[in-house]
Protein backbone atom coordinates (compact mmCIF):
# COMPACT_ATOMS: atom_id res chain seq x y z
CA UNK A 1 0.00 0.00 0.00
CA UNK A 2 1.37 3.67 -0.97
CA UNK A 3 0.48 6.60 0.87
CA UNK A 4 0.61 9.77 -1.38
CA UNK A 5 0.06 13.27 -0.37
CA UNK A 6 -0.97 15.61 -3.25
CA UNK A 7 -0.58 19.21 -3.09
CA UNK A 8 0.16 22.20 -4.57
CA UNK A 9 2.44 25.03 -3.46
CA UNK A 10 3.98 28.48 -4.39
CA UNK A 11 7.80 28.95 -4.25
CA UNK A 12 7.19 30.03 -0.21
CA UNK A 13 4.90 26.46 0.32
CA UNK A 14 1.65 28.60 0.49
CA UNK A 15 -1.44 26.19 -0.72
CA UNK A 16 -4.37 28.12 0.69
CA UNK A 17 -6.53 31.92 1.29
CA UNK A 18 -9.55 32.32 2.64
CA UNK A 19 -10.49 29.07 2.78
CA UNK A 20 -9.75 28.12 -0.72
CA UNK A 21 -7.00 27.66 -3.40
CA UNK A 22 -4.55 30.82 -4.06
CA UNK A 23 -4.82 30.62 -7.71
CA UNK A 24 -6.85 28.89 -10.75
CA UNK A 25 -4.97 26.16 -12.92
CA UNK A 26 -7.17 24.42 -14.99
CA UNK A 27 -4.50 22.02 -16.03
CA UNK A 28 -3.71 20.60 -12.55
CA UNK A 29 -7.39 20.14 -11.53
CA UNK A 30 -6.80 17.84 -14.31
CA UNK A 31 -4.10 16.41 -12.73
CA UNK A 32 -5.05 15.88 -9.72
CA UNK A 33 -8.14 14.10 -11.13
CA UNK A 34 -5.83 11.79 -12.85
CA UNK A 35 -4.50 11.07 -9.38
CA UNK A 36 -7.37 10.71 -7.24
CA UNK A 37 -9.66 9.12 -9.24
CA UNK A 38 -10.89 5.22 -7.70
CA UNK A 39 -9.03 5.84 -4.73
CA UNK A 40 -10.02 6.79 -1.28
CA UNK A 41 -8.55 10.19 -0.48
CA UNK A 42 -8.19 11.98 3.31
CA UNK A 43 -9.04 15.11 3.55
CA UNK A 44 -10.05 17.72 6.54
CA UNK A 45 -13.28 18.99 7.24
CA UNK A 46 -12.47 22.28 5.85
CA UNK A 47 -10.81 21.45 2.71
CA UNK A 48 -14.07 19.46 2.54
CA UNK A 49 -16.37 21.98 2.97
CA UNK A 50 -14.22 24.25 0.75
CA UNK A 51 -14.90 21.47 -2.06
CA UNK A 52 -18.72 21.18 -1.78
CA UNK A 53 -18.82 24.89 -1.86
CA UNK A 54 -16.63 24.83 -4.91
CA UNK A 55 -18.42 21.86 -6.29
CA UNK A 56 -21.61 21.88 -4.99
CA UNK A 57 -20.81 17.97 -4.01
CA UNK A 58 -18.17 16.13 -2.70
CA UNK A 59 -15.52 14.90 -4.80
CA UNK A 60 -17.01 12.50 -7.14
CA UNK A 61 -16.14 8.82 -8.35
CA UNK A 62 -13.63 9.07 -5.28
CA UNK A 63 -14.19 7.99 -1.55
CA UNK A 64 -13.75 10.76 0.54
CA UNK A 65 -12.61 10.01 4.12
CA UNK A 66 -13.29 13.34 5.96
CA UNK A 67 -11.15 13.81 9.21
CA UNK A 68 -13.18 15.64 11.47
CA UNK A 69 -13.34 16.08 15.47
CA UNK A 70 -17.02 16.96 15.92
CA UNK A 71 -19.53 14.43 15.68
CA UNK A 72 -21.73 14.77 12.08
CA UNK A 73 -25.36 15.90 11.82
CA UNK A 74 -27.48 13.21 10.06
CA UNK A 75 -27.69 14.94 6.52
CA UNK A 76 -23.68 15.01 6.43
CA UNK A 77 -23.25 11.26 7.78
CA UNK A 78 -25.35 9.69 5.36
CA UNK A 79 -23.69 11.80 2.00
CA UNK A 80 -22.89 9.30 -0.59
CA UNK A 81 -19.04 8.76 -1.14
CA UNK A 82 -17.97 10.49 2.51
CA UNK A 83 -17.18 8.67 5.48
CA UNK A 84 -16.08 10.37 9.19
CA UNK A 85 -13.38 9.43 11.04
CA UNK A 86 -12.52 11.46 14.52
CA UNK A 87 -8.63 11.20 13.52
CA UNK A 88 -6.12 11.68 10.58
CA UNK A 89 -4.77 7.99 11.67
CA UNK A 90 -8.50 6.64 11.84
CA UNK A 91 -8.73 7.76 8.51
CA UNK A 92 -5.85 6.65 6.70
CA UNK A 93 -6.96 3.05 8.01
CA UNK A 94 -10.36 3.28 7.13
CA UNK A 95 -8.65 4.42 3.68
CA UNK A 96 -6.20 1.47 3.34
CA UNK A 97 -9.47 -1.08 3.83
CA UNK A 98 -11.38 1.01 1.46
CA UNK A 99 -8.17 0.51 -1.13
CA UNK A 100 -7.87 -2.72 -0.25
CA UNK A 101 -11.62 -3.92 -0.67
CA UNK A 102 -11.28 -2.18 -4.37
CA UNK A 103 -8.26 -3.92 -5.27
CA UNK A 104 -5.85 -0.79 -5.87
CA UNK A 105 -3.19 0.19 -3.70
CA UNK A 106 -2.75 4.24 -3.31
CA UNK A 107 -4.57 5.96 -0.80
CA UNK A 108 -4.31 9.90 -1.34
CA UNK A 109 -4.00 12.72 1.24
CA UNK A 110 -5.30 15.92 -0.26
CA UNK A 111 -5.12 18.38 2.65
CA UNK A 112 -5.49 20.39 4.16
CA UNK A 113 -2.81 21.81 5.79
CA UNK A 114 -3.75 20.06 9.49
CA UNK A 115 -4.22 16.68 7.47
CA UNK A 116 -0.60 16.93 5.30
CA UNK A 117 1.32 17.71 8.81
CA UNK A 118 -0.14 15.10 10.87
CA UNK A 119 -0.16 12.36 7.90
CA UNK A 120 3.64 13.60 6.40
CA UNK A 121 5.35 11.15 8.25
CA UNK A 122 3.10 7.77 6.87
CA UNK A 123 3.48 9.33 3.37
CA UNK A 124 5.65 7.42 1.10
CA UNK A 125 5.35 9.42 -2.45
CA UNK A 126 4.42 13.16 -3.14
CA UNK A 127 2.26 14.70 -6.30
CA UNK A 128 3.63 18.29 -5.77
CA UNK A 129 2.79 20.61 -8.02
CA UNK A 130 4.79 23.43 -7.49
CA UNK A 131 3.53 27.23 -8.66
CA UNK A 132 6.27 29.50 -9.61
CA UNK A 133 4.26 32.49 -7.84
CA UNK A 134 4.88 33.98 -4.60
CA UNK A 135 1.31 34.67 -3.39
CA UNK A 136 -0.64 36.07 -0.39
CA UNK A 137 -1.82 33.54 1.74
CA UNK A 138 -2.51 32.13 4.97
CA UNK A 139 -2.02 28.54 4.96
CA UNK A 140 1.42 26.45 4.02
CA UNK A 141 3.27 23.34 4.06
CA UNK A 142 5.13 23.14 7.56
CA UNK A 143 9.08 23.87 7.36
CA UNK A 144 11.13 20.91 6.30
CA UNK A 145 8.47 19.01 4.45
CA UNK A 146 9.97 17.83 1.67
CA UNK A 147 13.28 16.63 4.15
CA UNK A 148 13.65 13.01 3.54
CA UNK A 149 12.52 13.18 -0.33
CA UNK A 150 13.87 13.06 -3.49
CA UNK A 151 12.58 13.78 -7.09
CA UNK A 152 11.83 11.06 -9.32
CA UNK A 153 10.12 13.06 -12.19
CA UNK A 154 9.66 16.57 -13.34
CA UNK A 155 7.58 18.03 -16.13
CA UNK A 156 7.45 21.72 -16.94
CA UNK A 157 4.53 23.65 -17.73
CA UNK A 158 4.77 27.43 -19.07
CA UNK A 159 1.99 30.30 -18.11
CA UNK A 160 -0.85 31.38 -20.11
CA UNK A 161 -1.79 34.30 -20.68
CA UNK A 162 -5.84 33.69 -19.73
CA UNK A 163 -7.64 30.33 -18.93
CA UNK A 164 -11.48 30.76 -19.13
CA UNK A 165 -11.94 34.08 -17.84
CA UNK A 166 -10.19 33.38 -14.63
CA UNK A 167 -6.95 35.36 -15.32
CA UNK A 168 -2.96 34.04 -16.09
CA UNK A 169 -2.12 31.10 -15.59
CA UNK A 170 1.23 30.81 -13.65
CA UNK A 171 4.00 28.88 -14.41
CA UNK A 172 4.28 25.10 -12.71
CA UNK A 173 5.78 22.23 -12.68
CA UNK A 174 4.34 18.54 -11.65
CA UNK A 175 6.89 16.91 -9.34
CA UNK A 176 7.10 12.84 -8.12
CA UNK A 177 9.25 12.59 -5.08
CA UNK A 178 10.01 9.67 -3.34
CA UNK A 179 10.75 9.01 -0.07
CA UNK A 180 14.48 8.11 0.45
CA UNK A 181 14.62 4.52 1.65
CA UNK A 182 17.11 4.61 4.85
N1 LIG B 1 -2.96 23.83 -2.48
C1 LIG B 1 -3.43 22.63 -2.18
O1 LIG B 1 -3.04 21.61 -2.79
C2 LIG B 1 -4.46 22.49 -1.10
C3 LIG B 1 -5.02 21.23 -0.83
C4 LIG B 1 -5.97 21.13 0.19
C5 LIG B 1 -6.34 22.27 0.90
N2 LIG B 1 -5.76 23.45 0.60
C6 LIG B 1 -6.13 24.65 1.36
O2 LIG B 1 -5.81 24.45 2.73
C7 LIG B 1 -6.71 25.25 3.52
C8 LIG B 1 -7.37 24.36 4.56
O3 LIG B 1 -6.37 23.77 5.39
P1 LIG B 1 -6.55 23.73 6.99
O4 LIG B 1 -5.31 23.16 7.59
O5 LIG B 1 -6.98 25.08 7.44
O6 LIG B 1 -7.80 22.79 7.19
P2 LIG B 1 -8.07 21.20 6.91
O7 LIG B 1 -6.83 20.43 7.24
O8 LIG B 1 -8.66 21.02 5.58
O9 LIG B 1 -9.23 20.89 7.98
C9 LIG B 1 -9.00 21.13 9.35
C10 LIG B 1 -10.06 20.39 10.15
O10 LIG B 1 -9.84 18.98 10.03
C11 LIG B 1 -10.18 18.37 11.26
N3 LIG B 1 -8.99 17.74 11.84
C12 LIG B 1 -7.69 17.92 11.50
N4 LIG B 1 -6.90 17.12 12.27
C13 LIG B 1 -7.73 16.45 13.11
C14 LIG B 1 -7.53 15.48 14.12
N5 LIG B 1 -6.29 15.02 14.43
N6 LIG B 1 -8.59 14.98 14.78
C15 LIG B 1 -9.84 15.41 14.47
N7 LIG B 1 -10.11 16.33 13.51
C16 LIG B 1 -9.05 16.84 12.84
C17 LIG B 1 -10.73 19.44 12.17
O11 LIG B 1 -12.13 19.48 11.89
P3 LIG B 1 -13.24 19.92 13.01
O12 LIG B 1 -13.04 21.41 13.17
O13 LIG B 1 -14.55 19.55 12.37
O14 LIG B 1 -12.91 19.15 14.25
C18 LIG B 1 -10.03 20.69 11.63
O15 LIG B 1 -10.70 21.88 11.93
C19 LIG B 1 -7.70 25.85 2.55
O16 LIG B 1 -7.28 27.16 2.18
C20 LIG B 1 -7.62 24.93 1.34
O17 LIG B 1 -8.01 25.55 0.14
C21 LIG B 1 -4.84 23.58 -0.37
Amino acid sequence: MITSLIVAADENDVIGRDGDLPWHIPGDLRHFKRLTQGHAVVLGRLTHESIVARLGRPLPRRTNVVVSGSPRGEADAGAEGVRWERSVADALATAEALERAAGTDEVCVIGGASVYRQALPFVDRIHLTRVHVRVRGDTRMPAGWLDGFTETSRVDVPGEGESEGDGPVPPHSFLRLERVQA
